[in-house]
């Protein structure tokens, strides 16, 4: 029993510790503005000199204006991450304006880093996410104005506009550096590419097929 306990205890020592690091680390200051001159190669960015900041460095104007999604896809996001809000640096947190066009879609990528939560301002969208190896399962919803919906960090999801109007909503994100992965670009548009001998066995396909998608990405 008393040895149970002790695997018991182990175990969720060890979910602690992985838990806490899935995630941005915590400050240790008030702030640490992201120095874009820094040469120092850190988890993060160096911090401006603390004396030099200015309310600007806390500060991004712009999620009023549209994207433009006049592209294949019929979608713009517009990031607020570190890099185009240097206050963000240490603080394990970011958002995004997404745009659609009517039927436009945010194609399936994941955030390395980072859950998202999304509330719809505009229109009607069809999101979803996949749970990961070995269920898949596709867990998906449409929403209207005003809704919120979550994707848990790392898994694979996407969005679709499903109504006649262009759609708006804005995501908030669990790092200042989310990162994306675009599983179709990652896969069939890597630079170098990844052999079409490979990704003709991985996808089960004839490789005339691969290197079609290839051209795509
Ligand atoms: C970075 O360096 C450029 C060029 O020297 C300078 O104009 C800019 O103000 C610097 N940025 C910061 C945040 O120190
Ligand atoms: C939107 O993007 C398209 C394609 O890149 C471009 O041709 C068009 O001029 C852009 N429209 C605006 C209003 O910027
Ligand atoms: C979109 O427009 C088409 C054609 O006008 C119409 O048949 C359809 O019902 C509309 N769909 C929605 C969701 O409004």
């Amino acid at each position: 029993m008393a040895k149970e306990m002790c695997h018991l205890i182990t175990l969720l020592a060890f979910s602690f510790c992985c838990l806490t690091f899935a995630f941005d680390p915590k400050p240790l200051q008030d702030f640490c503005v992201a120095d874009p001159n820094s040469s120092v190669f850190i988890n993060g960015m160096a911090c401006k000199n603390p004396m030099q900041i200015q309310a600007n460095d806390f500060y991004f104007r712009g999620l009023h204006l549209r994207g433009n999604t006049s592209n294949p896809f019929g979608f713009m996001v517009q990031p607020v991450t570190v890099a185009q809000l240097p206050g963000l640096n240490t603080l394990g947190i970011s958002m995004v304006r997404i745009d659609y066009a009517p039927w436009g879609i945010n194609p399936p990528h994941t955030h390395p880093r980072a859950t998202e939560i999304i509330t719809v301002l505009e229109g009607t969208l069809q999101v979803g996410f996949i749970t990961s190896y070995p269920e898949y399962r596709l867990i998906t919803k449409v929403l209207y104005k005003g809704d919120v919906f979550v994707f848990p960090v790392g898994l694979v999801h996407f969005q679709q506009n499903v109504g006649n109007k262009s759609a708006v909503a804005i995501g908030a994100l669990s790092s200042q550096n989310p990162g994306a992965i675009f599983v179709g670009n990652a896969v069939f548009g890597s630079n170098p590419t990844i052999s079409s001998d490979i990704l003709a066995k991985a996808f089960q396909v004839d490789k005339k097929v691969v290197d079609l998608l290839k051209a795509k990405f």
